[in-house]
């Protein structure tokens, strides 16, 4: 488990470096809040895919899935009714950035 979760954050840095400028200049980056938020998607997109589509084994890819799923899946990471060893940093997100990065990952689809 410590060798695939090296080997994920150093193979797919740099595609997420570029993914992640891309969106800060989408986004309005001027205050704190934000910053916060792009901090946590760029997390999600390290294991997740820069669209929610994972290439990563054992990650389930999360783009195309309803907003509503998205929230009960975090909701239930969050409160420790679903667990699993890579998802504990759903344990410290608010009410508003789990439906942030739901209504961000539903509105992405999975290519074809
Ligand atoms: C360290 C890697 C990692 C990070 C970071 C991560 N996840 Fe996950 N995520 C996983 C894995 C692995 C699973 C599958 C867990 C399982 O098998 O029970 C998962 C499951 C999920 C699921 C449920 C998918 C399903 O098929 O039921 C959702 C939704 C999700 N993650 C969203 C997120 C969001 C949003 C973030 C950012 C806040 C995030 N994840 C951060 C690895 C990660």
């Amino acid at each position: 488990m410590a060798d695939a979760l090296t080997t994920l954050s150093v193979g797919q840095g740099i595609g997420l470096a570029a993914g992640v400028a891309t969106l800060a200049l989408l986004a309005a980056p001027e205050t704190a809040v934000a910053q916060a938020f792009e901090d946590k998607l760029e997390l999600c997109m390290s294991c997740h895919g820069e669209k929610g589509f994972s290439s990563v084994q054992g990650v389930p890819s999360i783009a195309g899935r309803t907003l509503n799923e998205i929230v009960h899946q975090l909701r239930l990471f969050r409160s420790g009714q679903r667990e699993h060893q890579q998802m504990v940093m759903a344990k410290r997100l608010t009410d508003q950035e789990i439906e942030q990065l739901a209504a961000y990952f539903s509105a992405k689809s999975l290519p074809r």
